[in-house]
């Protein structure tokens, strides 16, 4: 089968290898119909991931259908239709049992890090029972592709632990799928201001479609000064870092209000500094989070009832014959307008 392949930092290849086989009677078999690439992807390919190793298959998204399920496998059944999660969980570890399924001792972000991933035409999916979802055929499938990671992180780990409230005030440092996706779900909770920042004005206007009160462009370094402005000079009550560089990191400390969450969302590869000099005496709370894809089900249900429409983050298509192409287009997003690339398999 075809598949996408990290071969160290800065280079990747698409490779013939074999079909993945059941190694464990937990394990499902899935035909990859739709997959997509992560910003995290990209962080792999900088070297900031240390966990994936030369030849490995990248790829944590996706949607297909199985082919064929281990013995132990109870839900599943070849043909079924199914959601694949970017964490797969044991459901039964400790870690587990309290939802933090991105923890599993057995399971966690493993695909397309530790394990064989999705950007391929078939991966093997270990604790298939509680790491896929059954979904319903039909012209949703794209839609449900942003549900494997996108969405579950932007509203974990940006908007539940940044204690989004009714009236609060927002400010999202990054527009990309994942910053976008905040965006998107902190709308559940009437937030009276969310404001957006990034460098890239394609990706700020498409913030605005999305619901943004406001965008800011940090290109001028006055951020901080323009919050404060908009603010009342009191900061953010939630401030989302979806980048995952020092300098965002530390922009969300200079926004932050006194009693304020800053929810750290983005991968980060080197050290940022924490001004506990300035923070120390100003009550907040700083979350890190490994997304856990516990609220799938959740979103599963606002997509499908139409209170959620993800596919709106979704700008190019390529065939999995074309992922370097799809990759190169994802990796120059600020020149060709690119959010998520949905890749056919
Ligand atoms: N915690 C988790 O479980 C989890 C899961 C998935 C992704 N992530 C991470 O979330 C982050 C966002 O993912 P994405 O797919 O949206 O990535 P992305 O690269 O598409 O988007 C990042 C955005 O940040 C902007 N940006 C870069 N530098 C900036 C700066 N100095 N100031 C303002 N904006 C800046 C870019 O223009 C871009 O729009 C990544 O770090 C990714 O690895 C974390
Ligand atoms: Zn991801
Ligand atoms: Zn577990």
């Amino acid at each position: 089968m075809k598949a996408l392949v990290y071969q160290g930092p800065g280079k990747k290849a698409l490779e013939d290898r074999p079909t993945p086989k059941i190694a464990a009677p937990t394990d499902a078999i899935v035909k990859i119909s739709k997959t997509t690439i992560c910003g995290t992807d990209l962080h792999i390919l900088k070297g900031d991931v240390p966990t994936c190793a030369l030849g490995r298959i990248l790829g944590h998204e996706g949607v297909g259908t199985v082919a064929e399920a281990g013995a132990g496998v109870t839900v599943f059944r070849p043909g079924d239709h199914v959601l694949i999660s970017c964490i797969s969980s044991c459901g039964k570890c400790e870690y587990c049992r309290r939802g933090m399924y991105s923890h599993c001792i057995t399971g966690g972000w493993v695909l397309g890090n530790t394990i064989d991933g999705c950007q391929a035409e078939y991966v093997r999916i270990p604790h298939a029972d509680t790491s896929l979802y059954p979904i319903p055929e039909g012209p949703e499938e794209d839609a449900l592709v942003m549900l494997s990671d996108v969405l579950p992180t932007g509203f974990e780990c940006g908007v539940l632990n940044g204690r989004v409230q009714p009236g609060s005030t927002v400010a999202i440092v990054g527009a990309g799928p994942i910053g976008l996706a905040a965006l998107l779900t902190a709308q559940f909770y009437s937030p009276a201001r969310i404001i957006m920042i990034d460098l890239d004005d394609n990706r700020l206007e498409t913030a605005t479609r999305f619901g943004a009160t406001d965008i800011l462009n940090s290109r001028d370094g006055k951020t901080v000064q323009r919050v404060m402005a908009l603010t009342g000079g009191r900061g953010v009550d939630t401030a989302i870092e979806a980048v995952g560089v020092p300098a965002t990191f530390v922009m969300c400390e200079d926004l932050v209000a006194p009693g304020g969450v800053i929810a750290n969302v983005g991968v980060h590869g080197v050290k940022a500094d924490l001004h506990l000099e300035t923070l120390w005496s100003r009550n907040i709370t700083i979350t890190t989070r490994l997304v856990d894809t516990v609220t799938t089900p959740m979103l599963l249900k606002t997509l499908q009832s139409g209170r959620l429409n993800p596919a709106r983050l979704i700008t190019h298509r390529f065939a999995l014959s074309k992922i370097l192409d799809a990759y190169e287009t994802f990796g120059r997003a600020a020149e060709t307008r690119a959010l998520k690339v949905l890749i056919e398999a």
